[in-house]
């Protein structure tokens, strides 16, 4: 190994944008010279790219970010940089410096995209750098993000969220909603799909949404524009609004088969009454509604969703309108939250916050629900062919793994590497959100 190399470490926490994120902090860092390295000893910068969505979120990176204390001790010379949502917070800033004055460079999530400036800031003087650009910019295009999940890619599409959603801090900490132009997006998922990469997944708070009040073309063409790019390839987006959910979405779905039939659409709660205090702008009706149009157009479609238990107010009743909500709609699978209280938000300050045992014995009884949903989805394939892209090698299990369209996992043997391939996998056994099978 060359003595001469820098090396960087990155701790990403929280969601895919942020996954992203951290490939374009990736990209900046590489641009300096510095080399991935896979744990913080080694590294001549760590950056943390936080989250803070939920409070568990940011006591993890608290955590994380307290143990590297003795580590700089030691190596006065390591750079350690703090950025994304935490930060950009009001306020938090000067709290991180307070808590932790080790820590070099604090960013926030509007501009991330000078990272680079600020390590070149930091390598020429003592003082930390802080810097936190209180609103968000013009979309940036340009960068060069380091991929790290080939053969997947994703693909920025809308930044920020307007739909203050009375719990959520992402308005807040992301800014207003922006969208990139479609020529540019475009543009990005060829360069993707000559360069090798076999799925792509648009992301943003709310793609349903994308150019609005612009005269760009919407989301629905956008999918379509670029699944009619030529190669063989997946095609994945994420998140959808129930509330902008459309018709000519779930068409455009139906359209091409390089659309994964796969749509992640959050529902948070069936009860109308929490909806309503939540600000989601439709009922749980409204939603059923939603899918009945999306069946309509793609009737084998998997549809996955978030829900969040103990949302100020909810009652066994509410609760049980989840329940009888997720029966109905039958999620092949979804993520579970106990609602964390955040400050500034609408919902922080609602009366009847919720015991967190009431809300624990809560997310039990839906987390059961949703893994025997699951397990049945699961099931099904058993006996079936299916075809997976391969992702990856699970060096523990010695076996291939990869997705379906559906977004179920499946693991099996191979004598050759396939990833990056599509194979056909016969399902022999499926054991809850994976099957095992033998490649046909
Ligand atoms: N508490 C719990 N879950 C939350 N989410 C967003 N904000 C909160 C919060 N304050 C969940 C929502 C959203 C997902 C990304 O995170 O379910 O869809
Ligand atoms: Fe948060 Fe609601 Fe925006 Fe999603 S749509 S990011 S839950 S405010």
């Amino acid at each position: 190994m060359e003595s001469n190399k820098k090396f960087y470490h990155i701790v990403t926490y929280g969601c895919q944008m942020n996954v992203h994120d951290s490939e374009r902090i990736a990209g900046m860092l590489a641009e300096l010279g510095y080399v991935s390295c896979d744990d913080m000893e080694g590294a001549d910068i760590v950056v943390f790219n936080t989250c803070c969505i939920r409070e568990n979120a940011e006591n993890h990176a608290y955590g994380n970010i307290g143990m590297l204390k003795k580590l700089k001790a030691a190596r006065r010379d390591m750079i350690i940089a703090v950025g994304g949502c935490m930060p950009q917070q009001i306020g938090k800033a000067d709290i991180l410096h307070k808590k932790f004055p080790y820590v070099d460079i604090i960013f926030g999530t509007h501009n991330l995209g000078k990272l680079k400036e600020f390590v070149l800031q930091k390598q020429s003087r003592k003082k930390a750098v802080i810097e936190i650009q209180p609103a968000e910019g013009a979309v940036t295009e340009g960068e060069h993000p380091l991929r790290t999940s080939y053969p997947n890619a994703w693909i920025n599409i809308t930044y920020g969220c307007n739909n203050f959603c009375s719990y959520c801090i992402v308005p807040y900490v992301r800014g207003r909603e922006r969208s990139r132009r479609s020529e540019n997006v475009i543009k990005e998922a060829q360069s993707l799909i000559g360069e090798g990469y076999r799925e792509l997944t648009l992301l943003g708070q709310n793609v349903n949404s994308y150019a609005n009040g612009t005269d760009d073309i919407r989301f629905p063409r956008l999918l379509e524009k670029i699944a009619a790019i030529d190669g063989k390839f997946r095609l994945r987006f994420m998140t959808s609004h129930p509330k902008d959910f459309s018709e000519e979405l779930a068409k455009a779905i139906a359209s091409d088969p390089k659309i994964c039939r796969c749509v992640h659409l959050p529902v948070q709660s069936g009860s109308d009454r929490i909806l309503r205090a939540m600000n989601r702008k439709y009922t749980s009706a409204d939603y059923l509604k939603k899918i009945e149009i999306l069946k309509k157009h793609v009737p084998y479609c998997a549809v996955t969703t978030d829900l969040i238990v103990g949302f100020p107010g909810e009652t066994d009743e509410d609760f049980k309108d989840t329940l009888r909500l997720v029966k109905e709609v039958g999620f092949s699978s979804a993520f579970t939250f106990v609602y964390s209280k955040r400050e500034g938000t609408v919902a922080a300050n609602m009366p009847c916050q919720i015991p967190e045992e009431v809300s624990k014995e809560r997310i039990m009884q839906l987390v059961e629900l949703v893994n025997s949903l699951t397990r049945e989805h699961s099931a099904k394939y058993v006996g079936t062919t299916c075809e997976i892209l391969c992702e990856g090698y699970d060096e523990k299990r010695g076996l291939f793994l990869g997705r379906d369209e559906f977004g179920r996992m499946g693991y099996f043997n191979s004598d050759k590497n396939v990833i990056g391939e599509f194979v056909q996998l016969r399902v022999k056994e499926a054991n809850g959100v994976s099957l095992m099978g033998e490649l046909v």
